[in-house]
């Protein structure tokens, strides 16, 4: 490249990343994904590293990025915050250079003993700055552009996880080096950490958002950021966020521990929220193994994390690294595999579920997003796509996080072909023509044709296959295509007329398959009440409903035959779900599956329910669940809990008995707190249920 076209490029590439970031850091509206600006941002690192000439220092290279919003007091910190470089390979080679780096730079002999590290977590979320003096939060600042920040004081403090005041005694746990007998809380202490959102917590409000035809949030950094940056505290307190500690700023009257990962403690023994999934590692090969370990936990996390970090532990070394312009040399980011992307829409089709809800199912160029390949996302409904604004040959972001489903949330505005006609929804369903209908003031569009529409009758039989219902094994979605399409089965029923015969005579269908599925069918006659009602898939009739039904009527002539009214003294069923177990059982055909489900064998124990309504010792409990316990898992647990007669809700409210709290435990612990409900760790639980046995002992003659 010649030197002028390099610094035309380079000019371009400043003009860019400043109007990216001012639109990520200032008004929390990005409009390309991260990877993206990381591309572009690098094009200019290294332009700038092949044509020195060309470094200015107003480039973006050169400073941290963001400034004030209007309407916020600005804060300078006393301490300024800063960035971190970011390891452009994101293959186990990162790790080993930033070690390299940081041996060459320490002038460390090749057979000296490998650097101890401080490994931890990136989390995408929103660098905030908290000032405690003499233990108390007095301030909260945003990051701005590093040395002056926001004042969002007010928005912090409604984040429950956040300590107003410090626990006294920090030293107590704090292990080795948190200072002599400090009683007394430090004079000042800056603690510096991420403001971020549980993944539940963003769907459960995005889910808020469709249900009210409103604008969804992108992705729950972006709806973080937004809240803390929210004008009005009230809206902010409505957004449940959480918070991790990672570091320190302005430090006076404490003796601060040696080590970044003892310091970490003793934030945590202040009572300050630090992330457990962090290690002290040795050398590159330690860095290596945190790297793949996290990646591998990456999906199952409750939260998002767009990498790791990695900290030279020993304060005494970091001193001596420094700092190069905008980051710490003792420092870096590691990154997996962007959760955003941009790709093309090459169209759209519709999907049709269960209960006969349209879904647009966005056809995408395939695109690597999350560590998968993606080719369909969806696109929820129509006024979500048409809010959106996208069209068939739009550049789209595509999200994938955890194990939800990849969904298009964004169009990249960019010029689109001269005419592409806005997407409508069809108005007979795409598989079986039936008419579409959408509720008076409803978002959602249906399909009317009920079983006769052959995709609603496989989504049925797949929820009734599935393994909550009667779980027969080995029946996917390929199978129920071929089953359907192929017209052995029209209703649930005909499944267990399927014979050897029948199943072999299948395309792709080894004699031993055929034999394995007859013989999860015969098994999955053997079931429950509340699996048998949980498989009929009763619109608004989940797992739990279809305990609470089974519990509370013990026979399914009682739930067949019951009134609006006596559905509604089952617990937590209001009248949308008793009319709509109702309005099931109306229907003449409905009747007629469960008669011939139960001629074709289908049974349960008699007196599932009666057995059930002897009062145990947890009878007319409610328990939430919230982060992960150290030794059950939440189904275990969920089930010690059933068994004892209690029920497990997925929300707190005052109706609450006890919440049982384990690691990563977020809102709901802080709703908890708020309502002042008994919070219980695993060990509480067993406590708890050992309580409830030993009285049930004694109760029993
Ligand atoms: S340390 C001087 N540790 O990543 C070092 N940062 O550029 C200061 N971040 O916006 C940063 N997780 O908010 C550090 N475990 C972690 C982090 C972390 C997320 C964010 C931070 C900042 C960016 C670093």
């Amino acid at each position: 490249m010649s030197s002028n076209d390099a610094a035309r490029r380079a000019a371009e590439l400043r003009a860019l990343l400043q109007q990216h970031a001012h639109r990520y850091y200032v008004l929390d509206a990005p409009e390309i994904p991260d990877a993206e600006y990381d591309r572009l941002f690098q094009e200019l690192q290294a332009l700038e590293a092949a044509h020195p000439a060309l470094l200015t220092p107003d480039s973006p290279t050169q400073r941290v990025l963001g400034q004030v919003l209007a309407g916020f007091m600005p804060v300078r910190h006393a301490v300024p915050m800063l960035s971190i470089r970011t390891e452009t390979d994101i293959s186990a080679a990162g790790a080993e250079a930033f070690d390299a780096r940081v041996r060459r730079e320490l002038a460390l002999a090749a057979d000296a003993p490998p650097v101890e590290y401080a490994a931890e977590l990136k989390f995408d979320g929103l660098a905030v700055n908290l000032r405690y003096e003499h233990g108390v939060l007095v301030q909260a600042a945003t990051r701005g552009d590093g040395e002056t920040g926001e004042d969002v004081t007010q928005n912090i403090r409604t984040i429950g996880q956040v300590p107003l005041r410090l626990f006294a005694r920090a030293q107590a746990t704090a292990g080795e080096g948190a200072g002599p007998g400090v009683d007394r809380p430090p004079a000042v202490l800056e603690v510096r950490g991420e403001v971020y959102l549980r993944r539940d917590d963003f769907e459960r409000m995005n889910e808020r958002q469709r249900e009210k035809g409103e604008k969804t949030f992108v992705n729950p950094r972006n709806a973080a950021a937004g809240a803390v940056r929210q004008l009005d505290p009230a809206i902010a307190a409505q957004r449940p966020l959480s918070f991790f500690a990672y570091g320190l700023g302005e430090v006076q009257g404490w003796d601060r521990p040696p080590t970044h990962s003892a310091t970490l403690d003793a934030l945590s023994a202040f009572g300050v929220p630090v992330c457990a999934d962090r290690a002290v590692v040795q050398g590159a090969a330690g860095l290596v193994a945190f790297h793949a370990e996290m990646g591998a936990k990456r999906d199952a996390l409750p939260f998002d994390i767009d990498g790791v970090v990695y900290k030279v532990n020993a304060l005494e070394l970091q001193e001596r690294l420094g700092f190069v312009t905008r980051e710490p040399r003792w420092a870096v980011a590691h990154k997996y595999p962007a959760q955003e992307q941009t790709t093309r829409l090459n169209g759209i089709e519709i999907q049709v579920g269960r209960t006969g809800k349209l879904t647009p199912v966005a056809k995408l160029e395939p695109v690597f997003v999350g560590g998968t390949t993606v080719s369909n996302a969806t696109l929820h409904n129509l006024f979500e796509l048409r809010r959106k604004g996208v069209r068939v040959g739009d550049t789209v972001i595509v999200r994938r996080a955890g194990d939800v489903i990849p969904e298009v949330v964004a169009r990249v505005p960019a010029i689109r072909p001269a005419y592409v006609p806005n997407f409508r929804m069809p108005r007979a369903c795409p598989v079986c023509g039936s008419a579409v209908l959408r509720e008076r003031g409803g978002i959602d569009h249906r399909c009317t044709g009920g079983l006769f529409c052959a995709a609603q009758r496989k989504q049925a039989l797949l929820h009734f296959a599935g393994r909550r219902a009667v779980d027969i094994e080995g029946l996917g979605d390929k199978l129920v295509d071929q089953l359907v399409d192929g017209g052995l089965i029209r209703t649930l029923p005909e499944l267990y007329t399927l014979g050897i015969a029948k199943v072999s005579a299948l395309e792709r269908m080894a004699d031993k398959s055929a034999a394995n599925l007859v013989a999860a069918l015969q098994k999955s006659k053997h079931t429950t009440l509340a699996r048998f009602l949980y498989g009929l898939g009763i619109r608004h009739v989940g797992e739990a409903t279809a305990k609470d039904l089974a519990r509370h009527f013990g026979s399914i002539d009682r739930v067949m035959d019951a009134s609006v009214e006596q559905l509604l003294e089952v617990n937590d069923v209001g009248p949308v779900v008793a009319q709509s177990i109702r309005s099931f059982f109306d229907q003449a055909h409905n009747r007629e599956v469960v008669e011939q489900l139960r001629a074709a064998g289908i049974h349960w124990p008699e007196h599932e329910g009666e057995a059930d309504t002897r009062p145990k010792p947890l009878s007319g409990r409610t328990l939430v669940l919230t982060g992960t316990l150290p030794a059950l898992s939440r189904d275990e647990a969920k089930a010690l809990i059933e068994a004892a007669g209690g029920k497990v809700a997925g929300s707190v409210s005052k109706k609450t008995d006890y919440v049982v709290a384990g690691t990563e435990a977020g809102s709901k612990l802080d709703k908890a707190r708020e309502l002042g409900i008994t919070v219980l760790d695993e060990a509480g639980l067993h406590a708890l249920l050992g309580a409830a046995a030993a009285s049930d002992e004694e109760a029993a003659p």
